[in-house]
């Protein structure tokens, strides 16, 4: 299966943390933000990984992940030029795609939960659009989904960032789209702001019938990373889990190995350089405890 993680962006509202640094490879806790969705499509089945970074982070993010052949994964580039909406991920990505199911991942988005894997393998193997709504406080910061009032599964309407919302079920940043989002994508026109909409593309496959709006029930925790605040909360949260269970969130290596993308070699060969670090010594206890 293949996965894109969106890793542009001008990361404004994080200003000056973001003056120097791409947004997505800042922490949250004790990884770069991005491993979060990178693990997130893992678990979905997602192997062969396009990254969508801007043109002079390309290095950063190559001298982070290589060709992803460590994690038992193929990852490969490509540069946005700038940050013209996530849906632009469909025309840059057009041959990364080909004739594949694709999913997408925002790579400053962090989901946690148990049936998480399952939730996200139904979109991975599902059909025509597939994308996940979680009741949030103030949706008006997102793509909001309507539902119909005599069918709470059937979604009615997609709105990005609406001034009234119709609820508060906001569209989260992971989605599984057949192979014709690349011609959908190039049909839909620039929204007020010059910006390829993703809300536009989900409307779309919306009227075509072929939409699936998936909820996310009150046992997930859906993260925003966006403003300093929520990323310290983001942080607080992965801190939290942690701590208490000794088991980390997000771990690349750990999914990796887990799914038997690499075997216990493998996962030692990871280690070995990191040994001092806590991070290693977390890996070196999943082999010792097996
Ligand atoms: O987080 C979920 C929300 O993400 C959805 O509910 C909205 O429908 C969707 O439009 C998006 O809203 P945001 O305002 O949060 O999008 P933002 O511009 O912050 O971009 C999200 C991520 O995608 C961020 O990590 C940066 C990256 N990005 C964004 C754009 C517009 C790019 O790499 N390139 C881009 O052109």
């Amino acid at each position: 299966m293949k996965g894109i993680v969106l890793s542009g962006g001008s990361g404004t509202r994080l200003y000056p943390m973001t003056r120097a640094a791409n947004k997505q490879l800042l922490p949250v806790y004790n990884k770069p933000m991005v491993y979060y969705p990178l693990t997130t499509l893992m678990l979905a089945g997602c192997r062969e990984i396009l990254l969508v970074v801007n043109p002079h982070d390309e290095e950063a993010y190559r001298r982070l992940f290589g060709d992803g052949r460590q994690w038992g994964l193929s990852i490969d580039y490509a540069v946005q030029p700038k940050p013209g909406g996530i849906a632009e991920v469909f025309l840059v990505g057009k041959h990364f795609i080909g004739n594949d199911r694709v999913g997408l991942i925002l790579g400053d988005n962090l989901y946690y939960g148990d049936s998480l894997p399952a939730v996200a393998e139904r979109g991975a193997t599902g059909s025509g659009a597939w994308v996940y709504a979680y009741w949030v406080s103030d949706p008006s910061a997102y793509g909001v989904v309507e539902f119909d009032a005599a069918d709470p599964d059937r979604p009615i309407s997609i709105v990005e960032k609406p001034k009234d919302p119709r609820s508060n079920w906001a569209v989260t940043g992971l989605y599984f789209y057949d192979a014709d989002v690349c011609d959908v994508a190039a049909s839909i026109p620039r929204s007020a702001r010059g910006e390829l909409e993703i809300s536009d593309v989900n409307a779309h496959y919306l009227k075509a019938g072929r939409l699936t709006v998936e909820k996310l029930g009150r046992g997930y925790a859906w993260l925003d990373t966006g403003t300093p605040s929520s990323l310290l909360r983001a942080a607080q949260f992965v801190e939290t889990v942690e701590d208490r269970q000794g088991l980390q969130i997000g771990s690349p290596e750990e999914v990796a190995w887990r799914k038997g993308y690499i075997d216990d070699a493998g996962l030692e060969r990871l280690i070995e350089p990191i040994r001092t670090a806590e991070y290693g010594k977390y890996l070196q206890g999943l082999l010792a405890r097996r």
